[in-house]
């Protein structure tokens, strides 16, 4: 599968350290661990518990990571190779053979360090730092929940699809169990099986999911790889060791976005015609936007690891719009400088409401001081999307469909 490293990515986010060495004792992982909340560091967090050493789930809002659900009969019939003449097995099936090579089979080993690191992240870092690691562990647990469900509906229908989303489940499990085992050194891990029944599902239409997929797995991957690339380059600011494992991590989520890519493949419709289009920007937007809202929000934490939030989020949207453009029909012109003149003007909008959040005034007032600066974001956002986008993909451009490249 194709490596996008790009030079750029070792571009400097932030400012430069010194190297500091580390400890490489091994012993082995296991997905979920409990705790028990001693540590002198945790009076610094105050976040609820549901018992000992389990943290209660941060409450869902439009920001937050989200489980989703599917038309799994409607997937069954977009797999199915009676149905769709477009799906090309041959790739599928070199797909399937990677996947079972299973290149990071011994990778997610931990080591002694991870723990000391933790005791010494306090006070305010410490907190956005479980922050952190819950979303994280959280969207990745998201990624795990329904790649197993659809291994598991596809299997009679399309075995190979569904052994993939079955290996795709499989590297998701992992990543998520690595984060909520480091959210074990900060002895408040996450309990996974009471998420899987009690948060609440997105319901997305299949193609909704391939986009929105599609979309998360490449931004992961030039997250992960920005961030362990600046990592690399200022070791001084590796305050804790999971960064270290990001550069093979980030293969996995690569090869799990080239899958959505030639699922969108064997799906012309959606990724030819003007609604594919509209969708298209109106998926990447979505994922841009909340990723830079997000992020900015939590300034504090890319500050601790000596990034520059603003830009390592451009670097990051910017590269993952140049791998999407060359699947989705049409995508943002992020390079237009309108467009990041406008993002920052919805992270000005946004930090003023997540102010009046924090004022000691009845709701009501709040709600009343939002409202204009909310109007304002719709309005930014609208302005946005209607920006000239950029027509790209390959699909409808070709005059012999057998002869694309991708
Ligand atoms: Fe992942
Ligand atoms: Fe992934």
């Amino acid at each position: 599968m194709a490596t996008m490293l790009n030079k750029r990515v070792t571009g400097a986010f932030g400012k430069q350290a010194p190297t500091r060495a580390r400890v490489a004792a091994v012993r082995p992982s296991r997905s979920a661990v409990r705790v028990s909340a001693s540590a002198a560091t945790e009076q610094s967090v105050d976040f609820k518990t549901m018992r000992d050493g389990i943290k209660v789930a941060a409450e869902e809002s439009l920001l937050t990571p989200r489980f989703y659900t599917t038309d799994f009969d409607e997937m069954e019939r977009l797999f199915s190779l009676e149905l769709n003449k477009n799906l090309d097995m041959e790739e599928f099936d070199a797909m399937l053979a990677e996947f079972k090579l299973d290149y990071n089979q011994r990778h997610f080993v931990r080591n002694e360090s991870f723990k000391a690191a933790a005791e010494k992240i306090t006070g305010p870092t410490r907190k956005i730092f479980i922050e952190f690691l819950e979303r994280s562990c959280t969207a990745e647990f998201s990624g795990f929940l329904l790649y197993k469900e659809l291994g598991r509906r596809l299997k009679a229908t399309n075995p190979c699809v569904a052994e993939i989303f079955t290996l795709m489940s499989r590297d998701e499990a992992r990543h998520a169990g690595f984060l909520n085992k480091a959210m074990s050194d900060f002895n408040l891990a996450l309990d996974l099986g009471f998420l899987t029944k009690n948060r609440k599902y997105t319901f997305f239409k299949p193609k909704f999911i391939f986009y929105a997929t599609y979309l998360s797995e490449k931004i992961g991957y030039w997250r992960y790889i920005s961030i362990y690339r600046h990592l690399q380059r200022n070791p001084d600011n590796q305050l804790y060791p999971l960064f270290e494992y990001f550069e093979n991590w980030c293969q996995d989520e690569n090869r799990h976005g080239d899958f959505f890519s030639a699922v969108l493949k064997s799906q012309p419709d959606m990724i030819s015609d003007w609604a594919a289009k509209l969708w298209s920007r109106f998926f990447c937007l979505s994922v841009y936007i909340t990723m830079y809202l997000n992020d900015h929000q939590r300034d504090a934490f890319y500050s601790s690891l000596g990034l520059n939030t603003t830009q390592f989020n451009q670097h990051v949207i910017i590269e993952t719009n140049k791998s999407t453009e060359r699947i989705f029909p049409a995508v943002p012109d992020v390079e237009n400088p309108e467009f990041f003149r406008r993002m920052d003007l919805l992270i000005q909008y946004n930090s003023k409401i997540v102010e009046i959040g924090r004022m000691n005034v009845p709701d009501a007032v709040k709600a009343l001081l939002r409202l204009p600066l909310l109007e304002r974001m719709v309005a930014e956002v609208f302005q946005i999307f209607i920006m000239t986008p950029k027509d790209c993909g390959s699909y409808d451009l070709a005059e012999n469909k057998a002869a694309l490249v991708y």
